[in-house]
């Protein structure tokens, strides 16, 4: 299989240079302590060549930073805290602005090729964020505002992400964004509100788990997300991407989108395979959504403002997407398609096309009893749609409904035609 291949090719090509003459170690200074300094020391002595280890505990971030690895390794034992000083990283001075869409902000960065960080399941980052969800209940959250990206693969050539840990991201958990050949195996994403205050609302909108864009050849498996949003997001030129085992509690679901918000440039997202998706509700007073199983979402065909926040028109394509072994929990919906992101009242209709898109053995529970609502544009027929062992429980006493607009070649299910 693909994946399998994929993986050994990258084990291969990063043939670390653990034989370096001496791997630069480092431990956390401790309490009151800024540890940035002697992180970005030891990546600048280690990183090209070499083998970095930062030894469990916690290291102090206090600014933005970029590790450029090169044959290279990270031992990242402990966890990166950024210490949540809201203001200070809302200044556009002081994150990066190296992902193009919605012009979102990263307060670290991780780019070059062949290397290896290994987060041993007891490092990764701390992103603190509880008092950003706290600040942003009372001030208003658009798309491009500055709340930074917890961890950012940039013009990354055959890397690897592994056993890594990120809690309490302020906003998206991850994105990788330009890069080729990734590997992400064993990710854990949790934004979970602990304030007494915030329980029962989903005070985390935007902690995706992870935002796919112009990237190729990305693997991630073994994932664990626990967010108030995606979680994943496929978008704009993502292409061969393979998800194994992902674990979804609470949120959106996994996305395909949103799509077409850039009426000059055509998002193609192309050759796409997940299998052993699940998506599970959990206590609602943490977080009370699970709102999708996986669903395709673009803008509709006029352009109402402008990026980041508003958009629209954007043409593209969204084909060979196969979706295998899916378990839904309580769910509100299992599968949609809709192409009216932002829409106004006499908007155009979208011109973006979702096609060839394979749903096999799913299972589970939707609240809903409507477990297949494909919602295509008028100017943009989806196409050649199949689903095998489609088998979602809906609410007892209540038959499941299957809704096509817009949607030719439908096999595998009686669709209810609406027009
Ligand atoms: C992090 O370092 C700063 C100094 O730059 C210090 O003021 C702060 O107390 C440190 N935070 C922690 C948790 O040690
Ligand atoms: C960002 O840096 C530029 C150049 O140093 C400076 O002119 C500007 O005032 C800074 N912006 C903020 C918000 O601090
Ligand atoms: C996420 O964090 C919350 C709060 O710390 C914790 O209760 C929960 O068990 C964590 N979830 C997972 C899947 O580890
Ligand atoms: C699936 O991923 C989880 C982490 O989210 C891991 O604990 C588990 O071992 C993985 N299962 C398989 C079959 O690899
Ligand atoms: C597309 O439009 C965005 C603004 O919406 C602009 O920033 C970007 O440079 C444009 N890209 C191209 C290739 O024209
Ligand atoms: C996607 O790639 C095509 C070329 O293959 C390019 O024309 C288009 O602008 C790219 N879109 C984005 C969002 O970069
Ligand atoms: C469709 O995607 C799969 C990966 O899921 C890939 O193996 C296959 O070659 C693709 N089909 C075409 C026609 O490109
Ligand atoms: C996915 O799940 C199936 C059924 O449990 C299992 O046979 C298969 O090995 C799993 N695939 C991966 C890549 O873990
Ligand atoms: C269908 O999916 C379920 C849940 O992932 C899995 O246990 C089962 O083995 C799958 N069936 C087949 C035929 O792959
Ligand atoms: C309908 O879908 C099937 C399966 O994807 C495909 O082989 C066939 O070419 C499609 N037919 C038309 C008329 O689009
Ligand atoms: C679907 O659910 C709605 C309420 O949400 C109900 O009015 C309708 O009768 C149900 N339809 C079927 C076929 O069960």
């Amino acid at each position: 299989m693909l994946p399998i291949l994929l993986l050994l090719a990258l084990a291969g090509a990063v043939s670390v240079s653990a034989a370096a003459p001496s791997p630069c170690i480092i431990s956390p200074l401790g309490a009151g302590l800024d540890d940035t300094d002697q992180v970005l020391t030891a990546i600048a002595k280690c990183g090209h060549g070499g083998h970095t280890v930062l030894e469990e505990g916690v290291y102090n971030i206090t600014r933005k930073m970029t590790w450029d690895l090169v044959d290279a390794k990270v031992d990242l034992r402990g966890s990166l805290s950024f210490v949540p000083d809201i203001q200070f990283w809302l200044n556009a001075n002081n994150t990066y602005r190296v992902v193009f869409i919605q012009s979102q902000a990263s307060w670290f960065v991780i780019t070059g090729s062949d290397f290896e960080v290994d987060a041993h399941d007891t490092g990764g980052i701390q992103g603190n964020g509880q008092p950003w969800w706290n600040f942003f209940t009372t001030t208003p959250r658009a798309d491009g505002d500055g709340r930074p990206i917890s961890l950012t693969l940039f013009q990354a050539r055959r890397g690897i992400i592994r056993n890594f840990a990120i809690d309490a991201p302020p906003f998206w958990c991850n994105c990788i964004a330009e890069s080729q050949n990734v590997v992400y195996d064993g990710m854990k994403c949790n934004a979970s509100n602990t304030n007494p205050m915030f329980a029962g609302q989903n005070i985390v909108p935007n902690t995706d788990g992870i935002d796919t864009y112009r990237s190729d050849n990305i693997m991630m498996a073994n994932w664990d997300i626990t967010s108030g949003d995606d979680c994943l997001a496929i978008k704009g030129n993502s292409t061969n991407v393979v998800a194994q085992n992902i674990t979804c509690r609470g949120g959106n679901g996994i996305a395909f989108g949103s799509l077409g918000q850039y009426a000059n440039l055509t998002d193609i997202v192309e050759n796409v395979f997940m299998e052993n998706l699940t998506m599970t509700r959990i206590d609602p007073a943490v977080q009370p959504n699970m709102g999708n199983g996986v669903y395709f979402k673009s803008w509709d065909g006029s352009i109402n403002g402008a990026p980041p926040t508003g958009g629209g028109g954007g043409a593209g394509f969204t084909k060979n997407v196969t979706l295998k072994n899916v378990v839904l929990d309580r769910v509100n919906r299992p599968t949609t398609i809709t192409q009216t992101n932002d829409a106004k009242t006499g908007d155009l209709p979208s011109i973006y096309k979702f096609e060839d898109l394979h749903y096999e053995n799913w299972s589970g529970t939707s609240l809903t009893n409507l477990t297949v609502d494909l919602a295509c544009s008028s100017a943009a027929h989806c196409t050649d749609i199949t689903f095998s062992g489609f088998d979602v429980s809906v609410p007892e006493g209540q038959t499941p409904q299957i809704i096509c607009q817009n949607a030719e070649n439908v096999s595998g299910e009686t669709c209810v035609l609406v027009s």
